[in-house]
C-alpha cells in the first residue's frame, strides 16, 4: 500500500524504483525474463520466499507500477494487470468459481461478459441469473444456495442504470457472497466500490484509463486472499498485460483526474443542452435530476461520468441518419477517448438482440450513446445541432 492519500499524488508519485541510470520518467521494461543473481536467489524466488521479477507473464516493473497505482486509488490490497478488460472479467470469475456455482449478474452487462455467461460458462456447469439493476427488490429472491458471486456494472452500458453499491455491499455481506464490480465507466476517480464492501473491482483499462484510444488492457484489484487465487490462475493461464501497454497505462493515470473532470464537465453541459432540445425525446445522464437513480448517483459518484444517451425523435431510421450526418465525432465502437464517439446501439453493438431483449436492457430504437470527449464543448454542441437539423428532413 502506498503512503500517499491524494488521488493526484498517487497517480504521479507511485513509481518503480529508479535504475542506476537515474531516469526521471520510468523506462519501458520490454523484457520477457529477468536474470537471477545466483542459484540461491533463483530458488528462493521460485519458492515464494522472496519477491522479485522472474518472467513477465508473472510480473514486470511497468505492470507492477500500474497495478500499485490502481490499488491505491481503489483502496484495494492487491491486484494484477491483464491483457484486456475481458481477460480481467473472465479471470476474476474463472479463478474463483467452480462447477456447480451460480453467479448473480446485473442485466445489461457488456456484450462479451454476456457471451462468457451464456456460451462459455455452461461448458463448465457454472450457472447465472440476470437481475434488473432498477428492481433491487428482486435481487435477494434470486440468490440461490449455490450462489457464490455477484457481478455488476454501474452505470450500465449503454442504458446508464445505476445500482446502490452500499445496499449491494450489505446484501453480499448478509449472504457471504463475493461482490465483483466492473468499474470501467467511472474509473476510481469517480467511484470506489471497495468502500461499499466490494471484494473485487475490475476495469477495462482500454477505456478512460488509457483515455486516448491507444492500447487494450485490464486490471483486477481486491482482497489479498482472493487475489492469491486469481494470481495463481493468471500466472498459469497467461492473460498477462504487455509491459509496453503497462507503461502507457501507468503514464495515462498521471492525467486521469484532469481528464475525468473535463469529460464530466463536457458531458453535463451537453446533457443539459439536449434536455431542452425539441428534436430530443429523452436524455439520460447520471447527474441530471431526471435520471431515475439520480440520488444514488449523487451518493456514490463524484461526478456524472463522460457517457450520456439520448433518444432522438423519429426512431431507428432517424438514429442511423443522425449518425450519418456527424462529421467531427468518431463513429466507433470504443468509449472513454479524448475524441467524442457516437454509437447507435440498436443497429450496431446490440443489433443481435431481439426487440424484447433490447427493451429489457433499456435500448430504444432511436437511442444514441455519446462518449463525450475533450474537444471544446461549443464544437461538440455545434456538431450535434447540425446533425439533428440535417437528419430532421429525413423523418
Ligand atoms: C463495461 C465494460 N467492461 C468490459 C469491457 C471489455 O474491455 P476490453 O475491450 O478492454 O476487453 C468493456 C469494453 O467496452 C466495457 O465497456
Amino acid at each position: 500500500m502506498s503512503d500517499y492519500e491524494q488521488f493526484e499524488t498517487i497517480a504521479i508519485r507511485i513509481q518503480s524504483p529508479r535504475s542506476e541510470n537515474r531516469e526521471h520518467s520510468v523506462p519501458i521494461y520490454l523484457t520477457s525474463s529477468f536474470v537471477f543473481e545466483n542459484a540461491e536467489q533463483a530458488r528462493a524466488l521460485f519458492n515464494d520466499e522472496i519477491t522479485g521479477n522472474i518472467y513477465s507473464r508473472f510480473s514486470n516493473p511497468n505492470n507492477d507500477e500500474f497495478v500499485q497505482k490502481i490499488c491505491a486509488m481503489e483502496k484495494a490490497e492487491d491486484g494484477i494487470a491483464t491483457a484486456s478488460g475481458m481477460s480481467a472479467v473472465f479471470t476474476s470469475m474463472a479463478a474463483l468459481l467452480k462447477s456447480g456455482d451460480h453467479i448473480l449478474v446485473s442485466r445489461s452487462v457488456f456484450g462479451s461478459t454476456h457471451q462468457i455467461l451464456t456460451m462459455l460458462f455452461p461448458k463448465w456447469n457454472i450457472d447465472f441469473t440476470y437481475v434488473d439493476i432498477n428492481q433491487p427488490e428482486k435481487w435477494e429472491k434470486a440468490i440461490k444456495k449455490n450462489t457464490k458471486m455477484i457481478f455488476v456494472e454501474t452505470p450500465s452500458n449503454p442504458a446508464l442504470d445505476i445500482i446502490d453499491l452500499e445496499w449491494l455491499g450489505k446484501l453480499a455481506e448478509k449472504y457471504n457472497l463475493l461482490l465483483n464490480v466492473d468499474n470501467c465507466f467511472c474509473t476510481p476517480y469517480l467511484q470506489t466500490p471497495m468502500q461499499y464492501g466490494a471484494d473485487l473491482v475490475i476495469h477495462s483499462a482500454t477505456k478512460y484509463i488509457d483515455g486516448q484510444g491507444r492500447v487494450i488492457g485490464g486490471v483486477i484489484v481486491g482482497r489479498k486472499d482472493l487475489m492469491k487465487d486469481i494470481r495463481f490462475f493468471a500466472r498459469h493461464t497467461g492473460p498477462a498485460l504487455s509491459p509496453f501497454n503497462g507503461w502507457i497505462l501507468s503514464k495515462s493515470l498521471e492525467t486521469l483526474s484532469i481528464r475525468m473532470e473535463r469529460h464530466c464537465e463536457n458531458a453535463y453541459k451537453l446533457a443539459s443542452f439536449l434536455e431542452n432540445h425539441p428534436e430530443i425525446e429523452k436524455v439520460k445522464y447520471p447527474f441530471l435530476p431526471s435520471h431515475p437513480q439520480y440520488e444514488i448517483a449523487k451518493k456514490q459518484m463524484k461526478l456524472g461520468g463522460g457517457i450520456l444517451t439520448f433518444i432522438v425523435k423519429g426512431g431507428y431510421e432517424r438514429g442511423k441518419n443522425f449518425l450519418n450526418h456527424l462529421e467531427m465525432f468518431s463513429h466507433s465502437a470504443n468509449l472513454g477517448d479524448t475524441r467524442t464517439i457516437a454509437t447507435h446501439p440498436s443497429s450496431t453493438t446490440h443489433s443481435k438482440l431481439s426487440e424484447a431483449e433490447k427493451q429489457a436492457v433499456g435500448i430504444e430504437p432511436g437511442m444514441i450513446r455519446i462518449s463525450v470527449g475533450l474537444e471544446h464543448i461549443e464544437d461538440i454542441i455545434k456538431e450535434i445541432e447540425t446533425a439533428l437539423n440535417k437528419s430532421a428532413s429525413l423523418v
